[in-house]
């Protein structure tokens, strides 16, 4: 039977399918194809969503604006100050007034639980676009790049290095469990993932013939690996206290030259961005100055290598939130 997700919400990978995955992934390529060759698209006019935004954005933000234009939807952005969620008006009654002007919403924000309950009273699709806990639009972004570099998916080895338990090291780890990836957490051990979705990333690994690891030492991780992936130390919404301790539990955990030595010799570079491999923004010249440190998770050798694919990946969000989009909505 055909894949159908038609009125679905995308709020984590854990409720999706390999098959509705695999099947956003190839609605994806092609919408990619018919972008880069100018065909047409508008395959939803008349239709309009909303997008909200708790903490800010770059990739998200435009992905989704720029997707939806692309298939002829209206979109209205609401930015962290601009709408009375939270602060005057409860999620059950925000949702449930967006739902009814808006045939879908997106939501970046804190936890997890908001954009669940979001989903449960708004009566149109809720995407997310990253809490605290899960970042599932990346993920498909990012399953599209490997498979454009390698022209698969399944058995190719991945290794997380960094903040292993938050958004990104979770969404990773189920995303590579689901598409059969080998997974590595390379990490302290204090930023392993939660204990139950390591448990239930392991059952999903052994469904789809692949396995979950973790491990604190840097050369069992990076070993054979064919992609590295990193993300910042501290996420949005956490305290800016948190770097000194981040910094001295994470330090050697950045990805340097040394580190993609230790993997394939084609092996590529992967991070979601924003990236701080260099002293050319307000926060990685206050690091610099503050615990004198020139690049963080990754060095600006390796994130300006040709091993380096994260523009692709950037152009990627784009893509696969429009195949999002459209496969709920149409
Ligand atoms: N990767 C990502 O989600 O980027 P933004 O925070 O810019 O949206
Ligand atoms: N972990 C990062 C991801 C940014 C896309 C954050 O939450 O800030």
């Amino acid at each position: 039977m055909g894949v159908n997700i038609r009125g679905r919400n995308f709020l984590k990978l854990l409720d999706y399918t390999p098959e509705e995955i695999r099947y956003l992934l190839d609605l994806a390529k092609q919408f990619k194809n018919m972008k880069r060759n100018g065909v047409p698209h508008r395959y939803l006019e008349g239709k309009n969503i909303v997008l909200l935004f708790e903490k800010t954005s770059t990739r998200t933000r435009c992905a989704f604006e720029v997707a939806g234009m692309d298939l002829g939807v209206g979109v209205t952005y609401l930015d962290p100050s601009s709408s009375q969620m939270g602060k005057k008006e409860s999620i059950p009654d925000t949702a449930r007034v967006l739902g009814r002007m808006y045939d879908g919403i997106e939501y970046r924000g804190f936890d997890q639980e908001i954009v669940e309950e979001l989903a449960r009273y708004a009566g149109v699709p809720v995407w997310n676009g990253l809490t605290d806990q899960f970042h599932p639009t990346q993920m498909l972004a990012d399953l599209l790049t490997m498979e454009e570099k390698f022209g698969r998916l399944k058995g190719l080895n991945f290794t997380f290095m960094g903040d292993a338990r938050n958004n990104m090291g979770n969404s990773l780890m189920v995303a590579c469990a689901k598409m059969g990836i080998n997974f590595t957490a390379c990490a302290p051990k204090e930023l392993f993932p939660a204990q139950w979705l390591i448990d239930e990333a392991k059952k999903i690994a052994k469904e789809n013939g692949c396995f979950i690891r973790l491990t604190e030492d840097v050369e069992e991780g990076a070993k054979d690996a064919d992609v590295i992936y990193t993300d910042i130390w501290v996420s949005m919404g956490e305290p800016d206290e948190v770097w000194e301790t981040r910094i001295r539990l994470l330090k050697k955990y950045q990805v340097n030259a040394a580190v993609m030595k230790l993997a394939k010799p084609a092996a590529i570079f992967m991070h979601c961005l924003p990236s701080f491999h260099d002293t050319k923004t307000t926060i990685g010249a206050q690091i610099a100055e503050k615990f004198g440190l020139k690049e963080m998770e990754v060095t600006d050798e390796v994130f300006e290598s040709k091993q380096s694919v994260v523009f692709d990946e950037a152009e990627n969000r784009m893509h696969t939130i429009k195949a999002v989009i459209y496969a709920t909505l149409c």
